[in-house]
């Protein structure tokens, strides 16, 4: 992962360096450790000015330090990872691969089909120097964060950035939208003295019919948000960015669920593995989860080896085999979805390479266990419902003493450890066990979550943010012979879950929408979520795991799995008639038991601010979506 920032101005009295901040760049800095490098490309007789700051995290072939210049000055900032669709050779750099191809391009229509045919996370920034063009943007799902920030009017200048700082001008930073990708003509605007963005919007085909009322609705979604100086237009011509995945099946089966009809069928409707065993035994339904499996295992495939290894490292640092080290970990909870990516993973990660499983638990609050009788929860419920995340699950061993993390992730944790282990005991499976102290959380939130997580600012992202930026630093415990020593994971990737809930159905409000509206609300709701998902978490989590110099992959929201899953009918994905546990993400839990996974394949889904108790710890009246006051950037006391 890396770093980039542009500064355009135009016919600006400033210096350029004044409108990009020690903040901002000290922020980019550790995205990218490994190489920084600023560029300045004055174009005096149009009047316009450019600054270029690229920051690299190392990752594939050799560290190509950005930004890249080529003979006929272009430029081109590059943050992102091509998986599929162009080719890059296992000893090349793919910046320098999209770079060469960008330089070929010779029309718009060449820029959008290079764009369409890539598949992987990007951001990227280039300056096409014969056409005094800078086009930017961000890939279909929004995976990589990009910035952008427009000055007053007079200023005419404008900054893209992965990640801000504080912003001293005032004017707001705003997530660029992932709808398309955009292009500023800098000898027009110079002329005109005035910004001027052009919107290429993604659309499923170029022959779309429907497109005319879309796309205006996309350009009326950004255009809101932009200041009133700042124009946005749509290309009348028929150029088109075609999205790399297919549209969301939306058919609706008339078939009932398994359990809901008068007339049921032999499933036996309990949470339990043998249930899963029985929807298996269809062989419809098996053939399904098969075919899950084998598209999610390409995509963990991808992610787990498209990376630099040392071939010599082995023998040159760690003499021992069991002490190479880990470059691939997981942000782990237990629960399905990390589960399966781990299993995944461990079929591909080279045997003698341990896997690290990154859990995090926030110190729980004394008084939750010490609440009198008048609160709801006693502290004997406490206990309960730790020991029991499963409904229904009543008779618990409350006398174990527990400690003050023993939170519901770190339980789930440990057991899905356990159920690893069975499937593959030779692996070194490192169980980092991430404490975070109520004193540690307020202090490092102050001193650099609340940058990455702006310019988002509700309670859910914080309790989001923090809880992945402790799980991602991986620094934390591993139990050695029984004796936990102190561990920090060197693993650059880290594997998230995100995606299977949006996709999969996985959230409450998820049955609360079938209730209400049947398939056809469900299928809209799915739709809009996975829509959404770039504005909501993806810039925010990429600009927190950045923030470790470190790189966060996602195979649910590989382009194939994806559609993959698009294809199919949602009552194939999900059946909310079923109880929690094991309606929800059905078929990812056929997989999972396919894959030889026990008791994690029926347990409920449990949002990561709960599992880790991160939600609640400073304050029980607050709601998730209020603003959050702890992430205002100058807090009362430092006015
Ligand atoms: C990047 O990779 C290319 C091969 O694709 C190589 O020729 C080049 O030297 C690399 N760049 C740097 C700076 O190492
Ligand atoms: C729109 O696209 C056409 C065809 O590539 C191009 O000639 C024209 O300059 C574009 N217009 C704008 C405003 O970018
Ligand atoms: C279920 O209902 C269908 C249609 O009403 C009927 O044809 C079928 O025989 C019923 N099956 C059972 C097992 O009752
Ligand atoms: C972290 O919390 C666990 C409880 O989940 C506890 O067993 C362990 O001792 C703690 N580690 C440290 C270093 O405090
Ligand atoms: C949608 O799902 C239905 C039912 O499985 C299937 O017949 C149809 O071909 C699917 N449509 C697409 C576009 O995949």
């Amino acid at each position: 992962m890396c770093g980039i920032c542009c500064v355009v101005t135009l016919c600006s009295q400033h210096a350029i360096h004044d409108f990009l901040s020690e903040d901002t760049l000290c922020h980019l800095r550790r995205r990218g450790p490994d190489s920084s490098q600023q560029l300045i490309k004055t174009v005096p007789d149009l009047s316009y000015e450019c600054l270029f700051s690229g920051h690299v995290l190392h990752l594939r072939g050799l560290v190509t330090p950005q930004p890249l210049e080529d003979a006929n000055n272009n430029i081109f900032l590059w943050n992102g990872e091509i998986f599929s669709g162009v080719h890059v050779g296992n000893l090349e750099n793919d910046t320098e691969v999209m770079f060469r191809h960008l330089a070929l391009c010779s029309s718009e229509v060449d820029i959008l089909s290079l764009f369409s045919s890539l598949q992987g996370p990007w951001s990227f920034i280039y300056y096409e120097a014969a056409r005094h063009s800078l086009w930017f943007g961000r890939d279909y799902f929004g995976r990589r964060s990009l910035l952008w920030q427009f000055s007053n009017e007079a200023d005419s200048a404008f900054c893209l950035t992965s990640v801000s700082g504080c912003s001293e001008s005032g004017s707001q930073w705003q997530e660029v939208p992932a709808s398309g990708i955009f292009k500023i003509d800098l000898k027009a605007c110079a002329t005109t003295k005035s910004l001027s963005l052009t919107l290429f919007p993604w659309k499923y085909s170029c022959r779309e019919e429907a497109v005319e009322e879309r796309r205006f609705n996309v350009l009326d979604q950004v255009a809101k948000d932009l200041p009133s100086h700042v124009h946005l237009m749509v290309n009348e011509s028929k150029l088109c960015l075609r999205a790399p995945v297919i549209p969301l099946n939306k058919t609706v089966s008339k078939a009932s669920g398994a359990c809901s009809g008068s007339n049921s069928s032999n499933i036996n409707c309990v949470v339990s593995v043998e249930t899963l065993q029985e929807f298996l035994a269809e062989e419809h339904k098996k053939k399904l989860a098969c075919r899950f499996i084998d598209v999610l295992n390409e995509a963990v495939k991808r992610r787990v080896l498209c990376l630099f290894r040392d071939p010599d490292q082995k023998t040159r640092e760690f003499p021992s085999m069991s002490h190479k080290k880990a470059h691939i970990a997981v942000l782990f909870s237990g629960g399905i979805d990390s589960m399966v990516i781990a299993a995944l993973a461990d079929k591909h990660v080279p045997l003698e390479e341990p896997i690290d499983l990154l859990n995090v638990a926030f110190m729980m609050k004394k008084q939750a266990k010490h609440r009198g009788t008048t609160k709801r929860h006693t502290s004997h419920d406490v206990q309960l419902d730790l020991l029991c995340p499963q409904e229904g699950c009543q008779d618990g061993d409350t006398s174990t003493h527990l400690s003050s993390f023993d939170v519901p992730d770190r339980i789930t944790g440990r057991a899905g450890l356990k159920e690893l282990e069975a499937i593959n005991p030779s692996r070194t499976w490192n169980f980092v066990e991430i404490n975070v102290t109520l004193e540690e959380l307020k202090k490092v939130r102050k001193e650099r979550i609340k940058y990455l997580i702006y310019p988002l600012d509700t309670v859910l992202d914080d309790s989001i943010g923090c809880a992945i930026w402790f799980a991602s630093r991986g620094e934390g415990f591993i139990s050695n012979q029984g004796e936990l020593k102190p561990y920090k994971s060197p693993a650059k990737v880290v594997l998230m879950g995100i995606g299977a809930d949006e996709q999969l159905a996985g959230y409450s409000r998820h049955r609360v929408c079938f209730r209400k509206d049947g398939l056809e609300g469900l299928n809209k709701e799915l739709e809009m979520e996975l829509g959404r998902i770039s504005s909501r978490n993806l810039g925010r989590d990429d600009r927190i795991i950045g923030d470790h110099g470190k790189e966060a992959r996602f195979p649910f929201l590989d382009e194939d799995v994806v559609s993959f899953l698009n294809s199919l009918p949602v009552s194939e994905k999900a059946d909310l008639t079923l109880p929690r546990g094991i309606g929800e993400k059905l078929i990812l839990r056929l997989a999972a038991k396919e894959l030889g996974l026990t008791a994690s394949t029926v347990l409920p889904k449990r949002a990561v601010q709960f599992g880790s108790r991160i939600a609640k710890l400073e304050s029980n009246s607050e709601k998730a979506s209020d603003t959050c006051s702890r992430l205002k950037l100058l807090s009362v006391d430092e006015l």
